[in-house]
Parts: structure tokens; sequence; C-alpha cells
């Protein structure tokens, strides 16, 4: 198997873009692969100024051959200092709202649109999400969810490529799907969790938001 992924490997060198291997076991296997080299290689990034200022590059984790992805805005200081996403408060009451549904984080897949850490907590500026896109596209397309619920307005804007005004209390629980290569993914923006521990009030609708991400993702029964 190993000599043959080498020749896979070799091809695609040659041009030859969209050759597999014949299982469904082999293609998951050099897509976990290629998902630890996309993390070596944006651990190393230095595409915009926040690798300056990063302890460390927040990647991602959760299981790569999961249905359903989460993804943030940016790592926050937590994050940052452990290279971890959502650990910090918001990520808490995140993997709370998980539990409530008997799912731990390692069955979904969390990252964030920008791996490293603004300053501050500040907001992510156009060109560092716009440096940083290319690797969380190439997330999509590698573990090929069906379902990707967005943590809040950035998140949203980017995946769905809306306007800058685009407002999250008006686009969340809205069901829109994309295309990424051959594959077709809901997607569902819902509030971030740090503002939910800012607004309470926001819970019902958040969890909302969560229960179809999940069922669609065939993690409760629908
Ligand atoms: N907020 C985010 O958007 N992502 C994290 O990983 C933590 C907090």
């Amino acid at each position: 198997m190993e000599e043959l992924e080498k020749f896979v490997s070799f091809l695609k060198l040659l041009g030859y873009e969209d050759v597999r291997l014949g299982t469904e076991e082999a293609n998951l296997g050099s897509s976990v692969d290629e998902l630890k080299r996309l993390e070596e290689e944006v651990k190393k990034c230095c595409k915009c100024r926040l690798c300056k200022t990063r302890t460390n590059v927040v990647f991602g984790e959760g299981d790569p051959e999961t249905n359903l992805m989460f993804v943030g805005e940016a790592p926050g200081e937590q994050e940052d200092l452990q290279g971890r996403p959502f650990v910090g408060r918001a990520g808490q009451l995140l993997t709370r709202f998980l539990n409530l549904y008997g799912i731990s984080r390692d069955r979904v897949y969390i990252t964030n649109v920008v791996k490293c850490r603004p300053p501050n907590n500040r907001n992510p500026a156009p060109d560092e999400i716009e440096a940083c896109w290319p690797y969380l596209e190439k997330q999509i397309e590698l573990i090929a969810p069906n379902v990707i619920l967005c943590l809040g307005a950035f998140a949203a804007r980017t995946i769905l490529n809306l306007p800058e005004k685009a407002a999250i209390s008006k686009i969340r629980g809205k069901e829109q799907k994309i295309r990424v290569g051959e594959r077709e993914i809901s997607v569902i923006p819902t509030f971030h969790p740090a503002y939910l521990l800012r607004n309470r009030k926001g819970e019902p609708e958040f969890q909302k938001d969560l229960e179809k991400a999940l069922k669609l993702a065939g993690f409760l029964n629908g």
C-alpha cells in the first residue's frame, strides 16, 4: 500500500491531480496524512503579521473523518498558549453544549478562520483572513464534512463569502449550501460562544442551531 501511495504522489507531482487509490479506506488514509502534512506546513506559516506575536499556531483538532466541523473566529489567549482551539471560557461553554447531547469534542472537528491569535483578541483583519483562507479551505476539503457550524460572524462571512455588514442575528440558523471540490456541504451560521457568555438570552437560539447541525450530520435522530 505504501508503494502505491508513493506512486500516486509521484503521478500528482507530474500534474495528474485527480489520481486516487481504488479503495475508500486508502483514500481516507491519504486525506488524514495530508491533513497532518498541512498542519506541519501551517505551524511554520508566516504569511501575515500574526506569526510575529503568536505563541503557538492553533491548527484545529478532533476527528479528521467526522461529518461535522465547527469553525470559530481566531484563537484567544488560552488557545494561543495551549495550541488548541476553544479551550478558554468560550470553548468550555461549547464543550458543555456538546456534552448536553452526549457528544464529546473528539467526535467533531474544531478549528478557526485564523490560526494565530490576534494581539489583545482584536478582530482578525481582512488581509489576515485572506492569508489564512487557503488553509481552512484545504481543511474542509480533506475532512469533507456534511455540515459546518459557523461560530460567529467571521466564520459565516468567510465561509459563505458574505459582505462585512452581514449580521449574524439575521443569518443564524439558516442552512446554506456550499460546494467544495465535488462535495456539497450544509453550512449553518450561529452565535459565537463568547457572545453567549455576555448574552445568555442567545442560548436557546444557539442550542436550536446546534441541534439542527447535529441532526443534519447524523449525530441525533431528526
Ligand atoms: N474564540 C474563537 O473564535 N476560537 C477559539 O479557538 C477560541 C475563542
